[in-house]
């Protein structure tokens, strides 16, 4: 009894603080550990139509970088064993920068994140705890894939963003090179390849919500 009494204890205190974070994540200005990355060369003026193109895509990038986060989140609130989750929290905190750089970006370019993000969160989160329920390994294949579909789409965004915009570049360069770190460290740590329904899936749900935020 006494065991299971510590067990829900630990369960309670893994449910608020996992919570905490959330509403953290959501509602707070984001809090960078790095200073946001910064391009060589003075930055030059953007046009009109160049600051909207850069904030439209700085805000899809913000949400994106929400929604690692709360699948994270809740990959590690149901991970098996604890060096999984401490790879997923890894990958989480490095998320949280990813987060504040785009929010200090987006203030600059004088835009606001998408009004969707909390439902954004709430439906990660949800997806990271199914995928947290098919074991630790699947779980880690899932951070591994997540993060090769962000390297595609910030490639993507790359190529896109106005060629002037070297201070959203400078950002998305650097993101990029992390995201692939993370999902390294992930199929280092276990992860196996998911089946091509479920890879499949991930992107149809992430073009969903990149088309979303573009405009709203
Ligand atoms: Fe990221
Ligand atoms: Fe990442």
């Amino acid at each position: 009894m006494a065991t299971l009494d510590m067990e829900s204890g630990r369960t309670l205190d893994s449910a608020l603080a996992a919570a905490d974070r959330a509403l953290r994540a959501v509602f707070a200005p984001a809090r960078s550990s790095r200073p946001t990355p910064q391009p060589a060369a003075a930055p030059q003026e953007l046009s009109d139509s160049e600051r909207r193109t850069a904030a439209a895509l700085m805000r899809v990038n913000h949400t994106g970088e929400l929604a690692a986060q709360a699948l994270y989140h809740g990959q590690a609130l149901f991970a098996h064993s604890e060096a999984t989750r401490r790879v997923l929290m890894e990958a989480a905190r490095g998320e949280s920068d990813h987060l504040a750089w785009c929010e200090t970006r987006l203030g600059e370019l004088a835009a606001r994140p998408s009004l969707l993000n909390p439902f954004w969160y709430a439906g990660s989160f949800a997806i990271g705890a199914l995928a947290a329920l098919m074991g630790d390994r699947a779980s880690l294949g899932f951070v591994a894939e997540t993060e090769r579909q962000v390297e595609g789409h910030l490639d993507s965004h790359l190529g896109r963003l106005p060629p002037s915009d070297s201070r959203s570049r400078a950002i998305l360069q650097t993101m990029r090179s992390e995201e692939i770190a993370h999902g390294a460290s992930a199929t280092r740590a276990g992860g196996v390849p998911l089946p091509r329904p479920v890879r499949a899936l991930m992107r149809r749900t992430a073009a969903v919500m990149t088309g979303t935020a573009y405009w709203i």
